[in-house]
């Protein structure tokens, strides 16, 4: 085959892919069969490969993925990505038009009502019609390049259509979503690898669209919607719809749900009917977001803030649903604490299955009155676990008896004890869910981080009395864990790998492992820096410890009694025997915030709410959940709530996540 028949050939298939890529993610009307389509995939690839000088990286083979990157490229957005003003009640809905009447001096207002889709913001670039690159929102002046991952997804364009007038460059933004019955395939597949789950579908969009490895992207239930156009080299269309019909015919995909509003009731009728499609649609969405449609008035009415004053985010309420509760289970923690949780009726909320609710204790399920054959509200917002919120009487039912906790422990058959609203095994580790419970604690993210230690594992090696103790974890070899169920010889190592290297375990993630009552990741923390090492600390006593301002009597005695404890010693020293080391935190970098109070609001992009708190306190601050007259600084994200009046009202100095970060450096 010659040269230029290969080029004309590979442009032809090129063409024709994705073109079938169109129909079928961007439009959901497949023309051709999926072996039809395979076909010319393959023809496509076996070209490129003999003919290497005609490879780009817009080429739809490239959705297979390329070659991992050691960290994301930073990239710098073209315009300010900015977030919306957002809330739930329906009077702020109604100021913000009041406010837009008044600014916009009697002009006609039109709405376009849109969903707010729950998921990752981007923003892609394509220059001559080709993607250039794709990045997330960051802080809104730079955000990560996600350019060879976003190019795996098919519902995204490699190439802008040219029936279309392809403009020379154009700036979109979108959301990134995972669709719900993907993301419970995945979780699925996560658990069968042993493997943490994602907590909804939008972590799990947010995950994995920012791995290194764009090879483990290609094929995963990711999609996009573009809402706005952000820049574009030739003329402006005039509206919002003109905008979005303009984006559409150049092949990337917009919502067919949106509505053209003329006032708060449209908006209101919308919200509804969203609300109502919900739970039927295979995407979160999270509310609505009512725009003003024409462009040039946009312009006029400029930000405030972080936030375009021509757009609005209507929140719908925190999802809740009603089930019915077939049975109550007492649960026993780590720590010993027994739980009382609900089984439920598995009930669909919001794209997750929920079969299981927290009661929280004893004298919260007699408060709410909940017996077993209730039906119970459960709410679930965000990432918390779900919970049972209050029973749903049924008129002329008969009710079971009232609960009660179990006098002997459901695990290990040990008499319990009460501890204020607390009802506690008193057994330590020779119970076994509390040995469990350790072991998965142990091994968590922010303890020693052994990502593969997943519950089936911890479950397998308690039952089969591999592991009586913590320190027999060290002490497991390679063909030990190829016995287990769903091991074999890499993923055996891989997990022996990952035990051994936690052994040089900064200091104050092993006091945090090691699952002290009282002891959670800041004072874990706090002990670390004052005492500087592990010797120290096993060895403080009452009296050192009563000297520490954050370290209260309670979190003393319970220091002091573990150390004390002859089954924790032996355990302890025989961790270090398999060389455990844990490693002093610096004291010098930990001084830079020593002093500084900082309350956390809103969402941040770059940071969990748990990773800043982390940042904060290993230098030294405190991260505070409500703001007073002793906060030194308020970090407000996305969305901020009420905190940020509060920080006007005692005069608290207010900082976004950019400065945040300047200052944790
Ligand atoms: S418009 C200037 N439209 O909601 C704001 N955003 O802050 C431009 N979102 O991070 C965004 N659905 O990622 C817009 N239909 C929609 C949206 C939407 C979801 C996200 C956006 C932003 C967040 C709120």
């Amino acid at each position: 085959m010659s040269k230029d028949n290969a080029r004309k050939e590979i442009e032809k298939l090129r063409d024709a892919v994705n073109y079938h890529d169109h129909l079928y993610y961007g439009e959901n009307k497949p023309k051709i069969s999926d072996s039809a389509y395979d076909r010319l995939f393959h023809r496509l690839q076996e070209l490129e490969e003999k003919f290497p000088e005609f490879q780009t990286a817009n080429s739809p083979t490239s959705r297979i993925g390329a070659e991992p990157v050691g960290s994301l490229k930073k990239r710098r957005h073209t315009t300010v990505m900015q977030s919306l003003q957002a809330a739930i009640e329906t009077d702020t809905i109604e100021s913000f038009d009041s406010s837009i009447r008044s600014l916009a001096h009697k002009k006609k207002i039109e709405y376009v009502a849109e969903p707010k889709f729950d998921g990752l913001s981007v923003e892609l670039v394509y220059t001559k019609g080709e993607l250039e690159y794709a990045a997330t929102r960051g802080d809104g002046r730079t955000g990560e390049d996600i350019t060879n991952n976003v190019r795996t997804m098919r519902s995204v364009p490699l190439k802008l259509n040219g029936g279309g007038s392809v403009p020379e460059r154009i700036a979109v933004r979108g959301e990134i979503l995972m669709t719900k019955t993907g993301f419970q395939k995945l979780n699925r597949e996560r658990v069968g690898n042993n493997k943490e789950s994602f907590a909804n579908p939008r972590n799990a969009a947010a995950g994995t669209v920012r791995q290194l490895d764009s090879k483990n992207v290609a094929g995963l239930p990711l999609d996009i919607f573009c809402y706005e156009l952000l820049q574009i080299s030739e003329k402006e269309p005039e509206t919002h719809l003109e905008a979005l019909d303009f984006l559409k015919s150049l092949g990337l995909k917009t919502t067919r749900q949106r509505q053209l509003c003329s006032s708060v009731d449209d908006l209101l009728d919308f919200r509804e009917s969203m609300a109502k499609k919900r739970e039927s649609i295979d995407f979160d969405i999270d509310g609505i977001v009512a725009k003003i449609n024409n462009r040039s008035l946009r312009n006029e009415l400029g930000s405030r803030g972080r936030s375009p004053r021509w757009a609005f985010a209507w929140k719908f309420p925190p999802r809740q649903e009603v089930t019915r509760q077939f049975d109550i289970v007492v649960q026993v923690g780590r720590t010993g604490i027994l739980t009382p949780v609900a089984l439920l009726e598995p009930v669909d909320i919001g794209g997750v299955t929920i079969s299981r609710a927290t009661l929280h204790n004893e004298d919260e399920v007699h408060r709410k009155d909940i017996r077993v054959g209730d039906n119970v509200r459960i709410a679930r917002a965000g990432d918390v676990i779900p919970e049972v919120i209050e029973r749903v009487p049924e008129k002329g039912k008969k009710r079971g008896t009232p609960f009660s906790m179990p006098k002997k422990c459901p695990s290990c058959g040990d008499p319990i004890v009460r501890e204020g609203a607390y009802h506690i095994c008193p057994a330590g580790l020779s119970c076994r869910a509390q040995l469990e419970g350790r072991l998965r604690h142990f091994a968590s993210r922010s303890a020693c981080n052994i990502e593969t230690l997943g519950g089936k594992t911890t479950e397998q090696l308690v039952e089969r009395n591999m592991i009586n103790d913590l320190a027999d974890l060290f002490g497991l070899s390679v063909e030990d864990f190829m016995q287990l169920d769903g091991y074999a010889e890499k993923s055996a190592k891989k997990l022996h790998d990952q035990i051994q290297n936690a052994k040089n375990i900064p200091l104050d993630r092993f006091i945090y492992a090691l699952g002290i009552r009282h002891i959670g990741e800041h004072m874990a923390r706090v002990l670390a820096h004052h005492f500087e090492s592990f010797d120290k600390v096993r060895s403080a006593t009452l009296e050192q410890l009563s000297h520490i301002r954050e370290i209260g009597d309670e979190s003393a005695q319970s220091i002091v009694e573990f150390f004390g404890d002859k089954r924790n010693n032996e355990s302890i020293d025989r961790m270090l025997s398999y060389g455990v080391n844990p490693q002093p935190v610096s004291r010098k970098k930990a001084q830079k915030l020593k002093g500084t109070t900082i309350v956390l609001t809103g969402e941040l992009d770059k940071w969990t709410r748990s990773e800043a708190k982390q940042r904060i306190e290993a230098l030294g601050g405190r991260a505070t959940s409500s703001v007073s007259d002793n906060t030194d600084y308020l970090v407000a994200g996305q969305n901020p709530g009420s905190k940020l009046d509060a920080a006007r009202k005692h005069n608290v100095k207010v900082i976004d996540e950019k400065e945040f970060e300047n200052m944790v450096g």
